[in-house]
């Protein structure tokens, strides 16, 4: 099989590609197609550079040539390219519209015409707005409350009116919170993990009780394989951790625990001002994706120790992005006037 991946220098994505070309697929061939904004990086990729069933394209999904070039002898698509904080999307919406819905919609228009056997759209489970108990069937209305989860909700809709009026080969997966290795550092886990290394506080938002279905992005990836090669045209699949949700803690406790394997103080964890219409919890349903044969290989208690370890051994990996300007600069204008905030 011959697979476009873009956003594949991303942190899922290139989780995705590493996995496929040196573990589960050994006489596949991937080429990846990212813009390389803020969040892909090259060096997510080193692992299979040298690899001749590997190539590397920069662009961006929005651009019908260079996706029409991209698509060439391409069995299927997996796009993972995508603006993905909900922060930024907060700053900045237009970046979300442009790339999640627009960018979405012509690379799903794009592959049909080209002809690709399937096409695999990595959407979240943020569509589904806050859960407050239960776990969200894939059946479920959308209710997204952040700009980042209505762009992914309005991709997503896109890519299945494409199935059901163009006969675009689509499947869509909506996935819970990720986590582990080479995760930018605006995500809670590796800011909190970068932060209290070097002694810097961890803002928390609100009263640190949310609850998120943390999935390590290894079973992550290994799911999106599963839907690939198993799932049905058409369908809609939750990916995320199965695990009881007492295994999978609140904010406050992640980051308690964070502190606690580094040796830190928890007096870093520092209360600021809420993010507006911050979903408080997030748990999906994910029977439908087990029927497939998948099974994750990561508890949580011990994915979390595990990438708090990466981080303390990969400083050249996240050190110059957090010195880079373009950090900073956003670092600045998220955190900033929140942090004066006391409870
Ligand atoms: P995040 O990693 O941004 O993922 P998402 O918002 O897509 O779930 O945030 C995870 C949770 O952590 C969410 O409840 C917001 C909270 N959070 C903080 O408390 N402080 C922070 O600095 C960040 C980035 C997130």
């Amino acid at each position: 099989m011959r697979i476009l991946v873009t956003g594949g220098a991303g942190f899922i994505g290139s989780e995705f590609v590493r996995r496929t070309l040196l573990d589960s697929h050994p006489s596949d061939e991937v080429m990846v197609l990212d813009k390389l904004t803020y969040a892909g990086n090259l060096a997510n990729l080193e692992p299979v550079e040298g690899l001749a069933r590997f190539r590397f394209v920069q662009g961006d999904i929005a651009d019908r040539d260079t996706v029409q070039a991209a698509l060439h002898g391409t069995d299927a698509v997996v796009n993972f390219a995508a603006e993905t904080h909900v922060d930024r999307s907060i700053l900045d919406p237009d970046a979300f519209v442009k790339n999640d819905v627009l960018g979405t919609w012509i690379l799903a228009e794009t592959a049909r015409a080209s002809g690709v056997g399937r096409f695999l759209h990595v959407s979240t489970d943020e569509v589904y707005g806050a859960v407050p108990t239960g776990a969200s069937l894939e059946t479920d209305r959308l209710d997204p409350t952040s700009p980042y989860s209505a762009a992914k909700a309005g991709g997503e809709l896109l890519v299945l009116a494409a199935y059901k009026t163009y006969g675009l080969p689509a499947i869509v997966v909506r996935g819970a919170n990720a986590y582990g290795p080479y995760q930018y550092p605006e995500k809670l886990i590796p800011l909190h993990i970068t932060n209290a290394i070097d002694d810097q506080s961890l803002p928390m938002y609100g009263d640190g009780q949310q609850r998120r279905q943390w999935t390590h992005v290894s079973d992550f990836a290994s799911a999106v394989d599963a839907v690939l090669r198993r799932g049905t045209l058409g369908e809609i699949y939750n990916i995320g951790n199965p695990e009881p949700e007492a295994l999978l803690p609140v904010n406050m406790e992640i980051s308690r625990r964070i502190l606690s394997v580094l040796g830190k103080p928890e007096s870093l964890i520092e209360y600021v001002v809420d993010r507006p219409a911050h979903d408080r919890r997030y748990r999906v349903n994910l029977d439908k994706l087990g029927a497939l044969g998948w099974q994750p290989e990561w508890r949580f208690a011990d994915g979390l120790d595990a990438t708090v370890q990466w981080y303390v051994d990969h400083p050249h990996w996240w050190r110059p992005i957090k010195s880079g300007e373009h950090h900073r600069a956003y670092y600045a204008r998220n955190y900033a006037d929140r942090s004066s905030f006391a409870r």
